[in-house]
């Protein structure tokens, strides 16, 4: 089972692209398509580390050593905890809400089959960190702190309290059984830590960045401890990678497309905004994984060749049906700046009648006898057609159904798409100069070795 893509409301008669548009910009996307090939073969940007997500669908040995690990986690613990930002978190809580039960850490260990609950912590918001400790035994509970770079404040700080709250606890001697590390081979004072204090460690593999991590250790451990298949995750992410691979012809590659698409909107009506609104709420945190990759990748201020650039289409997340009652107004009659990508589902985990009943009332009797999933249905076929009778452009992705294979198709589709954008805009979609920015001044404020210059910096700036 493939996802089917459906482009035809991206050429709406008024305010749609032609094929003359596509026409017009092959050497564009030629460009793209190079720029992409490039980095499959090794090709170096400028911030100096080849980009190498696209090996990971082929990944072997690492994966049974995550299975192996998953499954003495499972044996002996009731939680595992992750502790990570950005694209250090992201994807473990996409393919977590995706793919397992919406409510699983409310199921029973014997529901769960004998797996641990999984809680996510991605923010220094002392609130949900303090509060965990009200849900967790740690004797039973293993951390893995996820940081590619090894020295991400919000993460490190909850590494620092949760080791100390495990020494205490567990003492010396033991506590080093209840971390894992994911973190650069070489770099980083996690790296040194770990190896210095015992911890199993993963590794962020070389040439992989935060927000295209997801099919590593990074995102794989968590989904393995709580049952998911990843072999089956990075089945769909091969499959994908190996029909984009083929062809440069954008009849063919639908990164390739998509990304074409969705440039050309830009360049053509200004139509800087990328709405991602799946009709299903298990793919709600796909949304918002897609928010960071698609801006960290696009919002550069620089081009390749050095010359200045204000380049970037903002994502936002959106739910159907749910948000059909707060954002779609904005959407079908709002200003002309955004394309939707809405994602639909073929087959639902579960197939939920609406029942019989007030056959008299015309308002209320048609429901009875058609199912949720028909209604769900409905909804987005009304959302698109609303929107694109108002002559807004959107385009659908058709996914059969919310399993690893299928997951691991999207995201590794989505993550080529963004590469393509690069190469588009001519921009290096593999480096966040704007959030190293932002932790720089963080770590010059917290009082840092090194970063003093910062704090000069930060009053230089607001004035303070
Ligand atoms: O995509 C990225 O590279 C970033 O968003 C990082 O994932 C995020 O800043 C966290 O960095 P690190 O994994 O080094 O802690």
């Amino acid at each position: 089972m493939k996802l089917e893509i459906n482009y035809s409301k991206m050429f709406l008669s008024e305010k749609g692209l032609t094929k003359a548009d596509l026409a017009s910009a092959k050497e564009r996307i030629d460009a793209a398509a190079e720029y992409v090939k490039k980095l499959r073969s090794g090709f170096i940007l400028p911030h100096k580390e080849p980009v190498t997500f696209f090996n990971l669908p082929y990944q072997t040995t690492v994966v049974s050593d995550i299975i192996k690990t998953a499954n003495k986690i499972a044996a002996e613990c009731d939680n595992f905890v992750v502790l990570g930002i950005g694209g250090s978190a992201l994807g473990n809580i996409a393919v977590q809400n995706a793919l397992n039960h919406p409510y699983y850490n409310l199921l029973s260990k014997k529901q769960r089959k004998g797996k641990p609950r999984l809680f996510i912590l991605d923010n220094v918001d002392p609130v949900i960190i303090d509060k965990l400790n009200d849900v967790i035994d740690l004797k039973k509970t293993v951390f893995n702190v996820i940081t590619k770079s090894g020295s991400t404040a919000e993460t490190m700080s909850q590494f620092l309290l949760f080791r100390d709250k495990l020494i205490r606890k567990l003492g010396r001697n033991k506590y080093a059984s209840h971390i894992i590390a994911t973190t650069d081979i070489r770099k980083g004072v996690l790296r040194k830590i770990a190896d210095e204090e015992g911890y199993k460690t993963f590794i962020v593999p070389d040439g992989v960045g935060g927000r295209f991590s997801v099919m590593s250790a990074v995102g794989l451990l968590s989904a393995a401890v709580t049952g998911i298949n990843i072999r089956k995750l990075l089945d769909g992410a091969r499959d994908m990678d190996i029909e984009l691979k083929s062809s440069d012809n954008i009849e063919k590659n639908h990164a390739l497309r998509g990304a074409a698409l969705l440039y050309l909107m830009e360049q053509k009506f200004k139509r800087t905004i990328t709405v991602m609104m799946p009709y299903a709420n298990s793919l709600y945190s796909v949304a918002d994984w897609f928010r960071q990759l698609w801006a960290e990748s696009l919002g550069k201020n620089i081009t390749l060749d050095g010359e200045k650039a204000s380049v970037g289409l903002t994502p936002v997340k959106a739910l159907g049906a749910t948000d059909q009652h707060s954002q779609v107004q904005l959407y079908s009659e709002g200003p002309d700046d955004k394309v939707f990508i809405f994602i639909r589902v073929g087959k639902f985990g579960s197939t939920l009648k609406i029942p019989k009943a007030f056959s008299d009332l015309d308002d209320l009797g048609y429901l009875g006898g058609h199912t949720f999933n028909e209604l769900l249905d409905a909804e987005e076929k009304a959302t698109e057609a609303a929107i694109a009778k108002n002559n807004k452009p959107s385009y659908t992705i058709n996914m059969p159904k919310v399993d690893a294979y299928n997951l691991g198709q999207l995201l590794y589709l989505l993550e080529v798409q963004t590469a393509y954008m690069g190469g588009l805009y001519n921009i290096n979609a593999f480096d966040q100069p704007g959030v190293e920015q932002g932790k720089k001044f963080a770590y010059g404020l917290m009082g840092r070795k090194g970063f003093e210059h910062m704090v000069e910096e930060y009053r230089r700036i607001t004035g303070e």
